[in-house]
């Protein structure tokens, strides 16, 4: 595991977008793994600079969402479909059809959930997932206690996740308490991860995610399982962890 603590936020998110945008360059049909959360706007921001200002090209560029929450209409503003689109999607050349996110308003989402595994694999599985972390520990919507070996399902939020998520909502009460999202198997999978933290109020859960023990009481401690990790953090986030790190990613001279 790879991990580098940066003084700002905006170096965090140019190093991660650096990482996106070098993989776009060699693999133009990258498969991309996307997050929301108020942590990848940064790196939202630097891929829509580079495609605006050095011709980032998306055109063939394939994306999968972690999660969505259940029964919010996609045009409501607090949907991750509508986050993405106006966060990322709508500035950058992506072709629509490329685009996947979990489908929260399905029929059957059971049958929606195995869908989106079967679509993952079609396409040849994820390049890079980017992930963010929650103050309890959580993967996408993944909460404390999620089997380690999890897929693509619905799950119940936790109060505290619901509790995180209500700034952003009238009250509570309008938090969704359902969501739909990729299982850790599912996200251990991908390639590559790069997890993302930045901000004091997720210093415990990465010192836990990086340094605990691995369990599915925090189930980032998962990216511990994968062979190719870089955990990118503002330095607020790291100032629990014990070991030293690097501040930029390690590389070969040879
Ligand atoms: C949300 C998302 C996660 C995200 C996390 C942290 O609820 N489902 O994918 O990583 O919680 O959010 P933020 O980046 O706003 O702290």
């Amino acid at each position: 595991m790879e991990v580098v603590v940066k003084e700002t936020y905006e170096e965090m998110s140019r190093l991660a977008a650096q990482n996106i945008a070098e993989l776009i360059r060699r693999r133009p049909r990258a498969v991309l793994g996307l997050a929301t959360g108020s942590t990848p706007l940064g790196t939202y921001k630097e891929l829509i600079r580079m495609h605006k200002e050095e011709g980032l090209d998306f055109s063939q560029v394939v994306t999968f969402n972690l999660d969505e929450y259940v029964g919010l209409p996609e045009d409501n503003d607090q949907s991750y479909h509508y986050f993405m689109w106006e966060n990322l999607f709508k500035h950058i050349n992506i072709v629509p059809a490329n685009v996947h996110i979990p489908d929260g308003n399905a029929l059957d989402i059971e049958e929606a959930c195995v869908d989106y595994e079967v679509e993952i694999d079609d396409h040849g599985g994820i390049d890079i997932q980017l992930l963010g972390i929650g103050s309890n520990g959580h993967i996408a919507f993944n909460e404390p206690g999620s089997s380690l070996g999890s897929r693509t399902r619905i799950k119940t939020l936790d109060e505290r996740t619901r509790k995180d998520n209500a700034r952003f909502f009238p009250s509570i009460n309008d938090v969704p308490k359902y969501c739909v999202t990729m299982g850790i198997g599912t996200i251990l999978e991908a390639g590559k991860l790069i997890l993302l933290a930045n901000g004091a109020n997720k210093a415990d859960a990465i010192k836990a995610a990086v340094e605990g023990p691995l369990s599915a009481s925090v189930p980032a401690s998962a990216i511990q399982l994968h062979p190719d990790v870089t955990v990118i953090m503002e330095k607020a986030a790291a100032t629990k962890l014990e070991r030293e790190y690097l501040s930029e990613p390690h590389k070969l001279e040879l």
